[in-house]
């Protein structure tokens, strides 16, 4: 303890930050730099981040990868709760979280984005009565069967404070009534972006061991339930990455295990074309090296979405809506389901059209989101923590 603290000057703000799931790592570590930065200016509060790890991923690839580039500190614990059905997996998780936290009783828990590790944090620690934070709060689809917006509107709900990173997603909370409680603070994986880019330029390898060149290849990457679990849409999908591909516009697609393992369960087999080519899951910086140098990204996930967009790339989601809708009112990013037809026209408008730098400017905040939202935490939760022995 310090000096300052044996006086009882210093007051320590303990928070516990629960993750589990890819996107949540590269959240968490944004949050963790901006810890480590407000506690260097020696604050009036400083804050001790314990960090949580579910276990949700558990492949090397889909998370150890993630600590060990981005810097993030280990976890103080690791549930290993795994794969399940959704059910099994959040209240395996449910459990493990709810005594975790009522041995270590922070002053706070923050979950992040919309995994069932963000629902399982968020109903642990509502149950246990300490107060949630919410980083990239109020983003909604509209569409109830995906997994991922009952995971956010609960999360939501339970939270004491919002951090939203657009004003899309504060007019999203405004109209469910949690207006008063939502802070507009800009996107923490913007922040990670231009923090990470120059590093992964500099860096990856990735684009030269795939023999790839700037502008001429398709990036994709296919993940969610309603296109992997849905034989006849993953079938589309895969079917129009053969269209796409040719051998001098190879289309990439880092494939995650859910996918992998559908397709592998598809019957008829579909066979891929030679110019697809398939790797297993990458890296955050080789990620955003092949985002930056494709000439257009194919996904249905909302990070690769966004960074797509923050790279000035063409996107084409796919899916039937987005929980990102300021980037296709940008003209950067536009919805095509699994429709091949609609993805190879849109492929093709995509490469000759080019990309847009600068067609996010000022969407995402200016890349201090998450120092924002540190300083926010500090100052609300700070008040009433002083130091524990
Ligand atoms: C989860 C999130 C999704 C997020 C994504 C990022 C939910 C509901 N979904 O989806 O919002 O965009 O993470 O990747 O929380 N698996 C492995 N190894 C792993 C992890 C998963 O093989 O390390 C396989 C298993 O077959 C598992 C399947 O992937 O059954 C699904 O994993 P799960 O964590 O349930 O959801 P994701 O699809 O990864």
């Amino acid at each position: 303890m310090s000096d300052r603290a044996k006086s009882g000057e210093e007051a320590v703000l303990r928070w516990t930050s629960v993750v589990g799931a890819r996107p949540q790592f590269v959240k968490a570590a944004m949050i963790g730099r901006a810890v480590r930065r407000h506690n260097a200016a020696r604050p009036a509060v400083r804050v001790a981040e314990t960090l949580i790890h579910t276990g949700q991923h558990y492949d090397p690839g889909l998370s150890q990868v993630f600590f060990d580039q981005l810097d993030i500190r280990p976890p103080r614990i690791n549930l290993g709760v795994g794969s399940g059905p959704h059910g099994r997996q959040t209240a395996e998780m449910l459990t493990g979280l709810e005594s975790a936290l009522a041995a270590d009783r922070p002053d706070l828990v923050v979950v992040y984005g919309d995994t069932n590790t963000t629902l399982a944090g968020a109903l642990a620690a509502a149950k246990l009565g300490i107060p949630i934070a919410h980083v990239e709060a109020g983003l909604r689809s509209r569409n109830m069967r995906m997994p991922e917006e009952i995971n956010r509107v609960v999360a939501d709900r339970l939270a004491a404070l919002l951090f939203c990173p657009t004003r899309e997603a504060v007019a999203n909370l405004k109209a469910e009534g949690l207006g008063a409680r939502a802070r507009l603070v800009g996107d923490v994986m913007y922040d990670a972006f231009l923090h990470y880019k120059a590093r992964a330029r500099a860096d990856s390898r990735i684009l030269a061991g795939l023999n790839l060149t700037p502008r001429g290849y398709a990036l994709a990457t296919v993940h969610r339930q309603e296109n992997t679990d849905d034989p006849e849409r993953l079938r589309a999908l895969f079917e129009a990455f053969n269209r796409i591909a040719a051998p001098d516009f190879p289309l990439i697609i880092p494939l995650h295990p859910r996918t992998r393992n559908a397709l592998r369960a598809l019957r008829p087999r579909t066979a891929l074309a030679p110019a697809v080519i398939v790797t297993p899951p990458i890296s955050y910086l080789d990620m955003i090296a092949l985002e930056a140098e494709a000439a257009v990204v194919l996904t249905d996930s909302g990070g690769v979405q966004k960074e797509a967009a923050f790279a000035g790339v063409p996107c084409l989601t796919l899916r039937g809506e987005t929980e990102w809708p300021e980037t296709v009112a940008a003209g950067i990013n536009r919805l095509v389901g699994a429709d091949p037809g609609r993805i190879a026209r849109g492929v093709r408008a995509a490469r000759t059209a080019g990309g847009r730098r600068g067609a996010v400017r000022g969407l995402y905040g200016n890349g201090a989101a998450a120092d924002r939202i540190v300083d926010i935490l500090a100052k609300r939760f700070g008040a009433r923590a002083p130091e524990r022995g």
